[in-house]
């Protein structure tokens, strides 16, 4: 087999050594935006790198997409961010690579395109409108009725999301989410439903359109802000309930029209009801699939990469999966972050390697080195740290991974914002 040529859209970072593995002697160019630029860890790795603008238009993307192809032909795209995935989906129908259509990429990033399609096709119907000032907030909020959740449009990362008990909340939810709108490419803002009950997290293999549910974690989160504080793999589920969020899962694939990649889901349990709440084309963060393959055996970064570079995955996948559920030692792994409650500049970060050493536990992570800021929680970049383990049960697992994050001590210069 001759080397293959992979477009990557975007984001770097790890990717070039994850996809080299995948296709030995891989060939890759990248083309990326200046806000990006920060991810392109190694300029090596490349055929070639272009930046452009953060504003640069469809066209010249396209364009200069072509000029590699005529140079060297690309045989797969591949964009593992949130970012331009429009523009990977221009360009791969352009040069007649096999990636997510356009219509998909709208409705996976768009959360009111989502909202719209699982609403057509019977997948889930919790009401949703777009707001654009405080005005809309109210008038949309009267006509769906409290409580309700207002977050951005587009959102990522946790950013601006609010929730509403009643009218007493508009003013500032308006403003709070509007706030999380800074980085992003609209800001819009949508209001939904507010859907109570435990939130899970579902990863997916989609191969040529059939789904393999890999597994599904369980989220612990702050209940004012929404930041994530933990999971734990696999979620504790009865079989039918499993069944159940498998098959809307799927159902909402489907609807999205995803077909050849990993995914990540985020569900609540209400009563009976799966929800949806987003999902994305690409693995989950937060170490998930670190979890994921520690007790699964199935890497789904690495299924990813082989996907969009054409090998496929699935066969093997669910053997593993398979292997896994009839186990009669199921290791189970979980992770927690962090969250001091103190304020200021940090100054040393102790506790790190009695973490380490603690049963079961296979990485302690500082994310606040000393010199960043601690502040209060405002989205999954306010956490300080986080620490995973593996045990024999869930509550096990997770028990080992708080020990881990208790032994960590941030020390602060107090009185800095
Ligand atoms: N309709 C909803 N009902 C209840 N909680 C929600 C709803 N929408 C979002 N959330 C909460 O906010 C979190 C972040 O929302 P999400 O749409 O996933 O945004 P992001 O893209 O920033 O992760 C969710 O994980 C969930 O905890
Ligand atoms: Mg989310």
């Amino acid at each position: 087999m001759t080397s293959q040529h992979l477009l990557i859209i975007t984001g770097a970072k790890n990717k070039p050594d994850l996809a080299r593995r995948v296709s030995p002697g891989l060939r890759i160019s990248l083309i990326t935006r200046q806000e990006m630029w920060h991810t392109v860890w190694d300029m090596e790795k490349f055929e070639r790198v272009i930046v452009l603008p953060d504003d640069t238009g469809d066209a010249e993307w396209l364009a200069l997409a072509r000029t590699i192809h005529a140079l060297d032909p690309i045989d797969a795209v591949g964009n593992f961010t949130e970012k331009d995935l429009d523009k990977a989906a221009a360009i791969a129908a352009d040069l007649d690579i096999n990636w997510h259509s356009a219509e998909t990429v709208q409705a996976v990033g768009d959360k009111f395109w989502m909202r719209r399609r699982l609403l057509e096709t019977g997948v889930d119907e919790t009401p949703c409108e777009v707001v654009t000032s405080p005005e809309d907030l109210r008038e949309a909020a009267e006509r769906l009725g409290y409580p309700l959740i207002c977050k951005p449009r587009r959102g990522i990362s946790s950013q601006g999301i609010s929730r509403l008990a009643g009218p007493e909340d508009l003013d500032g939810a308006f403003a709070w989410s509007s706030g999380g709108t800074r980085d992003l490419d609209s800001t819009d803002l949508i209001v939904e439903r507010f859907h109570a009950g435990d939130e899970y997290s579902v990863e997916c293999l989609s191969e040529d359109g059939r789904h393999l549910v890999v597994s599904i974690t369980k989220k612990f989160a702050d209940r004012e802000h929404f930041v994530e504080l933990g999971h734990v793999v696999p979620a504790p589920l009865d079989p039918q309930t499993t069944t159940r969020i498998a098959d809307t899962v799927t159902r909402m694939l489907d609807a999205l029209g995803v077909r050849d990649t990993a995914t990540h889901t985020e569900i609540i349990l209400t009563g009976d009801a799966v929800r949806i709440v987003e999902t994305h084309l690409r693995p989950g963060g937060d170490r998930i699939t670190n979890m994921v393959a520690a007790v699964t055996g199935v890497d789904m970064p690495d299924a990813a990469a082989r996907r969009y570079l054409g090998q496929s995955v699935l066969a093997e996948a669910e053997q593993a999966v398979a292997a896994y559920e009839t186990a009669s030692d199921k290791q189970c792994a979980a992770i927690r972050y962090a969250m001091p409650s103190t304020v200021g500049r940090v100054t040393a970060v102790e506790g790190v390697e009695a973490a380490s050493k603690l049963p079961g536990v296979q990485e302690v992570t500082v994310m606040k080195k000393p010199g960043s800021e601690l502040t209060q929680l405002t989205g999954s970049g306010a956490r300080a740290g986080f620490a995973w383990a593996l045990g024999a049960s869930q509550e096990e697992a997770t028990a080992r991974a708080q020990a881990a994050v208790d032994e960590l001590r941030f020390e602060v210069e107090p009185g800095t914002p």
